[in-house]
């Protein structure tokens, strides 16, 4: 098959107060499946939108076959085949309209600009063949609101490949994915590779997942890229960590049995007006770290909300110290000295368009207050202190948080309830998008919570988080708690049997 290619030259660009990328010398062919991976912050999505059009100031060269070309708007990268599904996948898709016009919406637009009549049986049929194409299996009459997450990005891969499709960039698209919806996506890329000759850019922090699908790999540290071969037998995790993190990391959390008291947070038979929970009961004692494991839609954040009053409750009580709390909205939750650290951080966890020392304080603004002002001065002064300890990538306090990267927000998101003074602190997939060091740095910072004898709940699809940090679990499925497990009596395969719906007499 023809190969078609694609270079960078000294591609450098410069944000106000940052470096985000020193001349990359980045080159990939059709066929190939290319990892790019690197620390929150190392200048991976900033390279993929170059070569996306979406980031028109940069310098130096893009070549594609040897011809210098101009990517200075997305529409030049899509005519010369370049493609990019984002993770926010939301906003790029028109919920109201059907899966066949989303994946046709580029021809729908082109239509619109030339004023030709709207074929709409062929856009149904055409869309249709595309699915059929790549064996995705979408009704396409379907509204867009109706989808999965999971669909909504095939959707979108199906749009970005409908045309003449060269190189497409997928930046972190397994990270909200369950492990089922995560192969399907996989089963994809391979065809997409294999069959149709396109290059795929593989965006992810989770390095299992990248030696597995992908061939080559190009490592990014600081905004340069740091290392570009191909994947064999011989890599191995840790070698691709200190290459990210420019130093010899381990992949080990040493868990610190700290002084756990009495029960002090209890929820008893939790159901909520949706139905989605089904008399679930948990309880925390003072400085344990409890886990809530269990797959993607088995109920967590569900959960999560519904304790927060985020969501309606049906029926249940939430106590602490053995009081009732009545919780009807998070203002009451806040109140009561809970925290929680939603898993869709930029919809719920943080305010994008304030600074950073303002998201940092947000979720306890009387504590900077001198009397009748909020204290700028005392929230810079907590900012440094969270910047420093979660490793937050950014050029000064005062950056608004939409610049910073989605990692570097995620931590935002859980600095923020860190620097509240919580009695109980709800985490849901905290680590969901950050880099393997910073996971560490976040372990750090709940572990230090529980060791002051708080009460914090674990929420996450991965087992090996839930073997390294909690010391008790509870597993969910469908809605309802299948088992309560002892972490050190436990393995990953007993917390994966439970989650799968396993039932002890089967
Ligand atoms: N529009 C912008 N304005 C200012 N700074 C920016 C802008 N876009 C990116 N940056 C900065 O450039 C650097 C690289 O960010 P980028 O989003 O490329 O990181 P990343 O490797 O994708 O990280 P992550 O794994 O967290 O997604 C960061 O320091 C980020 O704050
Ligand atoms: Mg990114």
């Amino acid at each position: 098959m023809e190969k078609i290619r694609i270079e960078t030259r000294n591609v450098s660009i410069e944000f106000p107060g940052v470096k985000a990328l020193s001349d990359i010398n980045f080159s990939i062919e059709t066929g190939d499946v290319r990892a790019v991976v690197g620390a929150n912050g190392a200048g991976k999505s900033t390279l993929m939108k170059v070569l996306a059009g979406a980031n028109p100031g940069y310098t130096g060269q893009v070549l594609l076959n040897g011809n210098v070309v101009e990517l200075r708007n997305p529409s030049v990268a899509k005519k010369l085949g370049i493609e990019i599904v984002y993770q926010e996948v939301d906003m790029a898709l028109f919920p109201a309209q059907t899966v066949a016009e989303n994946i046709m919406m580029n021809e729908l637009i082109t239509g619109m600009e030339r004023k030709v009549a709207v074929n709409w049986k062929h856009i149904r049929t055409a869309a249709r063949e595309t699915l059929k194409r790549l064996h995705i299996d979408i009704d396409e009459n379907l509204q867009v609101s109706e989808l999965s997450l999971a669909q909504k990005q095939l959707v979108l891969i199906a749009r970005a490949v409908q045309g003449s499709c060269n190189f497409l960039i997928l930046d972190e698209p397994t990270a909200p994915l369950s492990t089922a919806e995560t192969e399907k996506l996989f089963a994809l890329v391979e065809h997409l590779t294999k069959t149709e000759n396109i290059a795929v850019i593989f965006i992810s922090h989770r390095l299992q997942e990248v030696l597995r699908i992908c061939r080559t790999i190009t490592v990014m540290r600081n905004g340069e890229l740091v290392a570009n071969y191909p994947i064999t037998s011989q890599t191995t995790i840790k070698s691709i960590v200190d290459q990210m993190l420019g130093r010899s990391f381990e992949e080990y959390f040493p868990k610190v049995q700290g002084h756990i008291g009495e029960v002090a947070f209890e929820v008893k038979n939790l159901c909520d007006e949706e139905g989605m929970l089904k008399n679930v009961s948990v309880n925390i004692r003072q400085g344990e770290i409890v886990g809530v494991s269990g797959l993607v839609g088995a109920g967590k954040s569900e959960l999560c909300k519904t304790i927060f009053g985020a969501r309606a409750k049906k029926s249940g009580q939430v106590l602490l110290n053995g009081k009732e709390l009545k919780i009807k909205s998070p203002t009451d939750a806040v109140r009561y000295k809970l925290g929680l650290v939603p898993e869709e951080r930029r919809k719920e966890g943080v305010l994008v368009d304030e600074p950073v020392y303002f998201n940092l304080a947000a979720a306890d603004l009387p504590k900077y207050s001198n009397g009748i002002f909020i204290s700028r001065k005392k929230q810079l002064e907590n900012a440094q202190n969270y910047i420093q300890s979660l490793g937050i990538k950014t050029p000064t306090a005062s950056q608004l948080v939409a610049f910073l990267s989605g990692g570097n927000q995620q931590k935002v998101a859980v600095g923020k309830w860190l620097a509240a003074d919580c009695e109980v602190y709800i985490f849901d997939e905290p680590t969901k998008g950050v880099d393997v060091g910073a996971k560490h740095d976040i372990f750090q910072l709940i572990q230090d919570i529980a060791a002051a004898g708080k009460c914090v709940l674990y929420v996450t699809s991965e087992t090996s988080e839930i073997m390294a940090i909690t010391d008790r679990t509870y597993v969910m499925y469908g809605g309802c708690v299948t088992a309560e497990l002892v972490t050190a009596d436990t393995t990953e395969d007993e917390i994966m049997f439970y989650s799968t719906g396993g039932k002890d007499n089967e």
